[in-house]
């Protein structure tokens, strides 16, 4: 348990064959809410840079992130004028008050009960306004995949590869829409750097099969995690196990140093392959160690060879 900076630097020289994770997006989750943009950008060069000598030649370090971030911005120019009909101004009152008088109405009939968007409702009721509105401040798209490059180049990796992981929207089963012009953020990157030196390519580590329906493929359509109750950014176990089976071998050494709920390490234990998880935040430590126990029991359970994978809960 512990920073990322501070615990990369204790592990084995040129023992990692595969490093798998997700950072913080610095989107505003709790757990990064004390950076700033700079200490957030120095916080992911930096662990990409302390990966370098840990890294096995051959080896492959995958990045997954939505890259699009957004800055308010006071002297970005107005998409769109003021719309006279429309500034008529709903207040958290207003609302209140229509919803005293209509407890049942959903935010849609209250939209339409004094005249505004849905969205109005919603960020009147919540002071939500993610990406920005017409009244708001501006906000400005900042895209940050050109920085994970960059910071991986200058570490000494090659960027050799990047996929795109489509998610469905979380409000794909909603009538959710936006008035604006902008997109629903629904895919994310992953970005494979390889450390030069030679590579072991096995197309046998997957079947005829994966390699069409994803090994070959450029965008892996998988769902997100729905139950984020206990972790509020899993990325899914698919994805874990189609990075793992991919680039790695039986008993190679995989790391996440964000590893969050523990689903690298849960992936990991699946394919036989051994691993080392790093995270700065104890509820999530014990999360991970609670996820890595109950894979290798229902693992037991399900009559495996499981040799393997005491030596691997013994090592770690
Ligand atoms: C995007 S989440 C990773 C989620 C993980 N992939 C999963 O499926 O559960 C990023 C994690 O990094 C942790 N974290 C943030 N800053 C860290 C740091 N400096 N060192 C180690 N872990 C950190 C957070 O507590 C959070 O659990």
């Amino acid at each position: 348990m512990g920073d990322a900076r501070e615990l990369l630097g204790a592990i084995e020289p040129e023992s990692i064959a595969l490093s798998f994770w997700s950072p913080p997006y610095f989107v505003g989750k709790h757990y990064e809410k004390h950076l700033d943009f700079d200490e957030w950008k120095n916080l992911i060069k930096e662990v990409i840079k302390q990966h370098f000598p840990i890294m096995k030649t051959g080896g492959f370090l995958v990045v997954n992130i939505a890259d699009i971030l957004c800055f308010k911005d006071e002297k970005m120019p107005r998409i769109q004028a003021h719309n006279i009909r429309r500034m008529r101004t709903v207040t958290i009152e207003d609302v209140l008050k229509a919803q005293a008088k209509h407890p049942n109405y959903n935010r849609y009939q209250l939209a339409e009960l004094l005249g505004c968007s849905e969205q109005t409702i919603d960020r009147r009721l919540r002071g939500n306004n993610v990406r920005g509105g017409k009244y708001g401040t501006q906000t400005r798209v900042k895209v940050v995949g050109g920085l994970i490059e960059e910071w991986g180049n200058t570490a000494g990796f090659y960027l050799y590869d990047r996929r795109i992981w489509s998610k469905d929207p979380a409000w794909q089963n909603s009538p959710w829409h936006t008035l604006s012009y902008r997109s629903v953020d629904e895919f994310e990157y992953i970005y494979t750097f390889w450390k030069p030196g030679v590579t072991k390519i096995d197309r046998n580590r997957i079947t005829r099969k994966e390699w069409s329906e994803w090994g070959s493929r450029g965008v892996w359509k998988i769902a997100s995690v729905r139950s984020n109750d206990d972790h509020p950014a899993k990325f899914p176990l698919e994805l874990a196990i189609r990075i793992i089976k991919l680039l790695t071998s039986a008993g190679d050494i995989v790391l996440d140093c964000f590893i969050g709920s523990g689903t690298t390490a849960a992936a990991s234990i699946l394919e036989g392959r051994k691993y080392i998880g790093i995270e700065i935040d104890e509820k999530y430590v014990k999360l991970a160690k609670k996820n890595c126990k109950r894979t290798l029991q229902e693992l037991s359970s399900s009559n495996r060879d499981l040799s393997l994978y005491d030596e691997i809960h013994s090592s770690h």
